[in-house]
């Protein structure tokens, strides 16, 4: 979860170039951030290193420039947030420098037995025990060097390649190395892509960060590690040590595609973004969606899987399929799959849906489909990312960077493809493509001024509960679902999804005078029933705020939707979005980095 990034250069880079980086991939983590880099300051070169609890201030003293630096922003597991515990780490002889992003498992007796033969620790944190462990493989490579190794940069990924074949979990790492001026990458797992530019040699956990410094990137793969000095990139087999030849593939993102252009938070950017989206993935993936509506078809057995905003996405895809192509597809949380995993055969298709590509309980949901022989499918917006690299086929989501930690417009992208994929098993793809043209108005509309004015309204009376009840049946279940999910995580108020039909059997006890409840109505087969559930809730105090094309006796407040059929998911979530934004702001919380998340969990 944490965001790593790293440059080498034949001339001297602003360090600042590293903050910059860093603010760009905060989402990965905020709890503290530190850099490292090489100084000849004070005559002799040295490592010089600034880190600290807490987020990246807004403006830092001026820093110097050099060849080589790198830098961190932590999600913390192991060791609490404190100066010391942030990144990066450095070995006894402060000749090298380590960040890193995952958990060591078994750091425990490492540490125990590094510590014996006299390693000093200055941090409680797992990462540590790497640049020992390093400066170890460092010394043991070095005196059998005099027989077998002729040159520092061979040691140098001989003792990487050592260090980290010690190692268990999913972990990647870049390691600055004082004396040669390398940097050295590795990884398994948890993503790491190097760039080239003109100014010289870039790493970092998202290629987002390499924007407008690397103009060729590549995907270092788990069973690699890469040598980058300021001549440039060299890859070497991790088991083998041998040179690879890397293709190299363009960076196409540009920096319009991670500024917040204009707008006060990449939230709020992100949200409106989505008419445009749905647009894209029409133009663009129709193609993507026969081929997966065919896998589906020849499967016995779909399962689709994800976790957070994309495990809802599953689940609304799981009622798309059974009212759209009368097809049973399993939706299952990521986490719970491998509980589940029982069922796979060769004949089973199993789809991912995930944002980022790294959320590790995906992957290994993806590594169980593929050790049963079933065929993996993903839904994917990172494209050069671990589950798009595993999957035997991937339809892009096609949303741009997702910047804020609350995941918006991957979420309506996947229904949007999910919901053509039902329709052209159904046949009916031009229906399809029609009603998802009528949810990118009913969008539009969503995000228009006078929508705008009732939600803003609805956070006023809002801003001071501690409870949120919301409820949806049928397709808008998982919507309900995921509106509690957008406003607890960001607004901290208790907020709670429930089906409908549910409220009578235990959550009604909890309404009481003013108890707020989201209603989503849509003009389907579910309004009588949920309006009878929104009256219910009515009539003992609940404050009732409705979601839905048409008004009723039972809202108090009503914000109108458009009535777009099926495509109801895609349009119906735009309000709950706008409404847990309003609510951050209002309550002073900052909408892009809730407290305790991070975007990206490539941890367990
Ligand atoms: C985290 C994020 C969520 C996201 C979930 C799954 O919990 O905070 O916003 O939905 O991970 O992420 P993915 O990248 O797999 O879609």
């Amino acid at each position: 979860m944490c965001g790593i990034f790293g440059f080498v250069s034949t001339r001297e880079l602003p360090v600042a170039l590293v903050v910059d980086a860093l603010r760009t991939l905060e989402y990965r983590g905020y709890d503290s951030w530190g850099i490292a880099y090489a100084t000849s300051e004070r005559g002799g070169e040295r490592l010089a290193v600034f880190k600290q609890a807490g987020r990246l201030p807004q403006t830092l003293p001026p820093l110097p420039t050099s060849p080589i630096a790198l830098g961190h922003t932590r999600w913390a597991t192991h060791g609490g947030v404190t100066d010391e515990n942030a990144h990066p780490h450095l070995d006894c002889s402060a000749t090298l420098a380590i960040v890193h992003n995952g958990i060591i498992e078994n750091y425990r007796p490492l540490r125990e037995a590094l510590e014996q033969v006299g390693h000093h620790f200055r941090s409680g944190t797992d990462s540590e025990i790497f640049a020992h462990l390093l400066e170890d493989s460092l010394q043991r490579a070095r005196r059998v060097s005099e027989s077998t190794f002729s040159e520092p940069p061979g040691l140098l990924v001989e003792a990487v390649r050592q260090a980290f074949a010690q190692i268990r979990g999913l972990n990647a790492f870049i390691v600055l190395h004082l004396p040669s001026r390398q940097l050295v990458a590795v990884k398994s797992t948890s993503p790491l892509v190097i760039g080239i530019g003109r100014e010289g040699v870039f790493v970092s956990s998202d290629a987002v960060a390499l924007v407008g410094h690397a103009e060729q990137i590549y995907y270092l793969r788990d069973d690699e590690v890469a040598l980058l000095s300021p001549q440039g990139p060299r890859l070497f087999d991790r088991c083998t040590g041998e040179l690879r030849q890397p293709q190299w593939e363009p960076l196409t993102l540009r920096p319009a595609d991670t500024s917040l252009g204009g707008f006060p938070h990449y939230l709020i950017k992100e949200i409106h973004e989505q008419p445009h989206v749905i647009e894209r993935i029409l133009r663009e993936r129709l193609d993507g969606a026969r081929q997966l509506a065919e896998l589906i078809r020849r499967s016995y057995g779909t399962f689709l899987v994800g976790c957070g905003t994309a495990g809802y996405a599953a689940l609304c895809g799981s009622y798309l399929f059974s009212r759209i192509a009368r097809r049973h597809v399993n939706a299952v949380i990521a986490s719970e799959f491998k509980y589940q995993e029982h069922f796979l055969t060769d004949r089973s298709l199993v789809i991912a849906l995930t944002q980022s590509g790294e959320t590790v309980d995906v992957i290994e949901a993806v590594q169980a489909a593929k050790r049963r022989g079933a065929t993996v499918a993903a839904l994917v917006n990172v494209t050069g990312s671990t589950v798009a690299r595993l999957a035997d086929f991937t339809v892009p989501l096609s949303a741009g960077p997702e910047q804020s930690v609350l995941s918006t417009k991957a979420y309506t992208a996947k229904l949007a493809i999910l919901l053509l994929v039902a329709h052209i098993l159904n046949g009916s793809e031009h229906v399809g493509i029609d009603v998802l043209w009528r949810a990118i108005d009913g969008m539009e509309l969503a995000l228009a001024p006078a929508t705008l004015d009732r939600i803003r309204a609805v956070a006023e009376q809002l801003v001071n509960a501690e409870h949120c009840y919301v409820i949806g049946r049928g397709l808008s279940y998982p919507t309900a679902l995921e509106a509690a999910l957008k406003i607890k995580e960001v607004t901290y108020i208790h907020a709670e999804g429930f089906a409908g039909g549910e409220l009578k059997h235990g959550v009604i006890a909890l309404i009481q005078d003013g108890s707020p409840c989201l209603v989503f109505s849509p003009l389907d087969e579910t309004r009588p029933d949920i309006l009878s559930g929104a009256m219910e809730v009515r009539s003992r105090g609940g404050w009732v705020v409705g979601i839905s094309p048409e008004p009723d006796e039972a809202f108090h407040v009503h914000i109108p939707i458009a009535d777009v059929g099926d495509a109801s998911p895609l349009v119906a979530i735009v309000p709950a979005q706008l409404l847990a934004y309003e609510l951050a702001v209002r309550r002073g919380l900052d909408p892009d980095k809730p407290r305790n998340l991070a975007k990206s969990v490539t941890v367990k």
